[in-house]
């Protein structure tokens, strides 16, 4: 179903008290975690350790976005650790189709990441092999960047693509989505939307993940 998605991600709530920060989002449909290693992106974040806590006490599952070298080594530890979904870079990975495969035997929904000068085609052939497809709508590596329109038509292509497949593939739009870009991120297709500033910088998460839930259905 196209129910639009709201995954709040957590890079930009306060990694003191992540268990009171994921507490504010429980009406989020997932928690977006953002793992990042100091090598495919110039940032470094968190690794399986937090993960594995962070399942334990969150109230919504864990969608992981691994912005990681050599997600083939690393990805379905994720998903063993009971993450809902375990999004790779298709950029960093050597063997995705095998790689999508070991996600979905360990128990998660296995997603794609293009970042933004990435092409869709290459991959249009495998959707099948993916449940979810990630749009980057920014450079990878840092919350609170502008939403680049520049994406958009590629957003429309894997809309199409995943509607010619006739599989049932989530197209997931990150980056600078906000009150006032989701509206062109849901007109151009995507399905799920990650935020991180517009909910964890709102003094109340609940009514800002409801606004975009209602802006991304409009
Ligand atoms: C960026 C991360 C995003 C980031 C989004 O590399 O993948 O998930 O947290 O943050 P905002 O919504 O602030 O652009
Ligand atoms: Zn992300």
């Amino acid at each position: 179903d196209r129910e639009p998605r709201i995954n709040p991600s957590i890079l930009s709530a306060d990694f003191a008290n992540l268990q009171a920060e994921l507490a504010r989002i429980s009406t989020a449909d997932a928690a977006h975690v953002d793992v990042m290693d100091g090598h495919f992106v110039p940032n470094l974040t968190l690794g399986l350790p937090i993960v594995e806590a962070l399942q334990r006490v969150s109230p919504v599952p864990l969608d992981c976005h691994l912005m990681i070298e050599d997600p083939d080594r690393w990805a379905p530890a994720y998903a063993e650790a009971g993450a809902a979904g375990v999004t790779f870079h298709a950029e960093a990975a050597t063997a995705p189709v095998k790689l999508a495969r070991e996600i979905r035997k360990a128990g998660g929904r296995a997603g794609i990441a293009l970042r933004p000068a990435t092409p869709l085609e290459p991959y249009v052939d495998l959707l099948g092999e993916f449940d979810m497809v990630l749009v980057m709508t920014v450079e990878p590596g840092f919350g609170g960047q502008s939403f680049l329109d520049v994406t958009l038509p590629k957003i429309r292509r894997a809309r199409a693509a995943i509607g010619d497949s006739g599989f049932d593939v989530r197209l997931q739009v990150d980056g600078g989505v906000s009150a006032s870009t989701i509206e062109r991120a849901a007109e151009a297709g995507a399905d799920v939307f990650v935020a991180g500033s517009a909910v964890y910088g709102a003094a109340d998460a609940a009514a800002a993940i409801g606004e975009l839930r209602r802006l991304a259905a409009a």
